[in-house]
């Protein structure tokens, strides 16, 4: 049994309570918050946990292995190095941290203490998403032209960092997993409308290796909540709609044909149309075996167990962190291209 204390009982916190609290390979020993309230609605919710207001009490347990963190990014840092200086495993909510220094420092802490450092980046942990995964690494949508990605919604406006903070990096980590590759440049331009300074919707261009451009359309102040992603390949083009639960993906059988093939000049509309091959749409079945948030959890404590690095570390969140510290540098500068080493 990986014993294991969870911090932060907001709004998400919970979903991790309880993932830990059924895996059958876990139990949860504390669950720390700042606010007694939220203490109470959990005690109430997983009757036998243990609360506690204090952190440390969690960290000084030898009994614990592991601590999972879901409190507001900023305090990120601060939890996730105490937790690895006391010897504990991390799993930490996305963004890995708040700045590009503190993760670095995360990472580097990690890899001294040896012990595991995992970021919550959900939707590497989506069947969909890694069917998606599939199509494209077997080339089965062909050459990746462009990923477009849409993540909006009306709230949860956040104060301590920017909407491309707290929605993109859902996206960044998917592209990057799809693509297996991180950005080379990026570029954003954002506004801020509810809090000054912190962008309530961003729209960022993210260049990949092979001439793929990523498009992120992230807000919290949108009337829709959209998750839609395009991805056009020179073969095929999916679609993929998060909130569509029954039907996520559609695959387009559709293609600009090879030109070099065809008259060098279109002369009318019909001649034009013939290099566009206009195929089946097909909606393959995703089997759900369980939730993404479940499979994030119990790979967790695979590689706890069996000691693996996992599949969204320490590297991968500050990769994505990366990319966020370049939006940041692009809205700052008025959308210019921001270069990335890769
Ligand atoms: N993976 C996902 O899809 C997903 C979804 C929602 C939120 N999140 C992430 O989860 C984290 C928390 O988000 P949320 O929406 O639950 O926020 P929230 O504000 O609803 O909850 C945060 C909780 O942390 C507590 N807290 C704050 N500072 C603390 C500290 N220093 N020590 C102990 N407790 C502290 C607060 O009292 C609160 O109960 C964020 O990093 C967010 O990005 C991830």
């Amino acid at each position: 049994m990986v014993h294991v204390a969870v911090v932060g009982a907001g709004h998400w916190g919970p979903n991790l309570i309880n993932n830990f609290q059924s895996s059958g390979r876990s139990s949860v020993s504390y669950v720390v918050d700042r606010d007694s309230d939220r203490l109470a609605a959990v005690a109430q919710r997983f009757p036998g946990v243990v609360t506690s207001r204090n952190f440390d009490d969690a960290a000084n347990d030898a009994a614990v292995d592991a601590v999972v963190i879901a409190t507001p990014t900023r305090t990120h840092f601060d939890l996730a190095k105490r937790a690895l200086e006391a010897g504990k495993h991390v799993l930490v909510e996305k963004p890995l941290t708040d700045s590009l220094e503190s993760s670095e420092a995360l990472c580097e802490l990690a890899q001294r203490v040896e012990r595991i450092l995992m970021v919550g980046h959900v939707f590497v942990y989506n069947p969909a998403a890694r069917q998606v995964k599939h199509y494209i690494t077997t080339g089965e949508l062909g050459r990746i032209y462009y990923i477009s990605m849409v993540r909006t919604n009306l709230g949860p406006i956040r104060v301590d960092v920017d909407a491309a903070w707290d929605l993109a990096a859902h996206d960044i980590s998917v592209a990057s997993y799809w693509l297996d590759a991180t950005p080379s440049s990026v570029s954003a331009i954002g506004g801020a409308w509810v809090n000054p300074g912190v962008a309530d919707a961003v729209f960022a261009t993210l260049r990949y290796p092979g001439d793929v451009l990523v498009n992120l359309h992230a807000s919290w102040l949108n009337p829709r909540k959209a998750r839609d992603i395009t991805v056009v390949g020179d073969k095929k083009m999916l679609t993929f709609d998060d909130v569509n639960l029954a039907e996520p993906l559609r695959i387009y059988d559709k293609q600009v044909m090879d030109q070099r093939s065809q008259p060098v000049y279109t002369d009318s509309f019909a001649s034009f149309r013939m290099s566009v091959r206009d195929g089946d749409i097909t909606v393959p079945r995703v089997p759900m075996m369980s939730e993404p948030l479940r499979n994030e959890c119990e790979h967790f404590l695979d590689c706890v167990i069996q000691g693996t690095p996992p599949l969204s570390g320490g590297k991968e969140g500050l990769a994505v962190v990366r990319a966020l510290d370049a939006i940041s540098q692009s809205l700052r500068e008025g959308g210019r291209e921001i270069r990335l080493e890769s």
